[in-house]
């Protein structure tokens, strides 16, 4: 069970952004990541279609003997995690949204906290009924931010453009007075560089990709499932692969990866 490979999903590359960090903590285990590019963007699907996709996914994960599944994607953590629990049984599955929630709770307090995502998760309202159940006092302003995702995916990350588009839903008024920003995108860790220079320190920008790798190396330490292999290999697929995706997969993991298209 301990050398069989973590199984990591997300609609399409932005999860390779927690893939990377865990590769980075764990280096010891096999990662086998999936990107439902046939069926990008989760963020404008329905509840429904989510569901149906991430089945399908885990479904091929433990066809791969994956040990645990990590839904690597905000909008299918918001509306799936049940699906998905239900479908791998026995095998723990982690979202990551509780990691974050957990950690910015730790202090419960009167805190402001800004969340920005997709419509699908912004609109399932997780963040702040996570949060609030945990800390009654804190205060949770959201907001949907779309086109970050797609401006990410298309390179648009230290110009004029993406500074535009950044500072515009940043200054939008729902955030102001926050004192702590969660990033409920795995596409936004890639300019959380960029959303520091914003707020010039004010804000305490949450690093959520490697929050969450750290929550998952505890959690495989804790139920003694941690790899002992020292050959690790990863596998990379995707539902429709482009050379266009293939170049974007390598910058969101930050080296070279080889995409595989598997139809499931
Ligand atoms: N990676 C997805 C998420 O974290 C965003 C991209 C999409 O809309 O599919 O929600």
């Amino acid at each position: 069970m301990n050398n069989q490979p973590i199984g990591i999903f997300d609609s399409g590359i932005g999860g390779l952004t927690v893939a990377h960090a865990i590769k980075k903590i764990l280096p010891n285990e096999d990662i086998i990541y999936f990107g439902d590019t046939e069926h990008l963007p989760y963020g404008e699907k329905s509840k429904k279609a989510i569901q149906n996709y991430s089945i399908k996914i885990t479904q091929f994960l433990l066809h791969k003997k994956c040990k645990i599944i990590i839904i690597a994607c905000n909008s299918a953590s918001s509306l799936a995690y049940k699906s998905v629990k239900k479908t791998a049984k026995k095998i723990p599955v982690f979202n990551v949204i509780n990691p974050i929630v957990d950690h910015i709770v730790k202090q419960c307090s009167e805190y402001n906290i800004g969340v920005i995502g997709t419509k699908a998760t912004i609109q399932s309202n997780i963040y702040e009924t996570e949060i609030k159940t945990l800390c009654k006092s804190a205060k949770v302003s959201s907001l949907t931010t779309p086109l970050l995702a797609p401006m990410i995916e298309e390179g648009f990350i230290n110009d004029d453009i993406s500074q535009t588009v950044i500072a515009n839903y940043l200054a939008n008024k729902k955030l102001a007075n926050i004192e702590h920003l969660i990033l409920a995108c795995t596409h936004y860790p890639l300019i959380r560089h960029k959303i520091n220079e914003y707020y010039k320190g004010k804000v305490n920008v949450i690093d959520s990709a490697n929050i969450v790798a750290k929550h998952i190396a505890e959690q495989l330490e804790k139920n003694d499932i941690l790899s002992n292999s020292k050959k690790n290999k990863h596998q990379f697929y995707v539902s429709n692969f482009t050379k266009s995706f293939e170049e974007s997969a390598n910058f969101f993991f930050k080296e070279y990866i080889k995409l595989e298209e598997v139809n499931i």
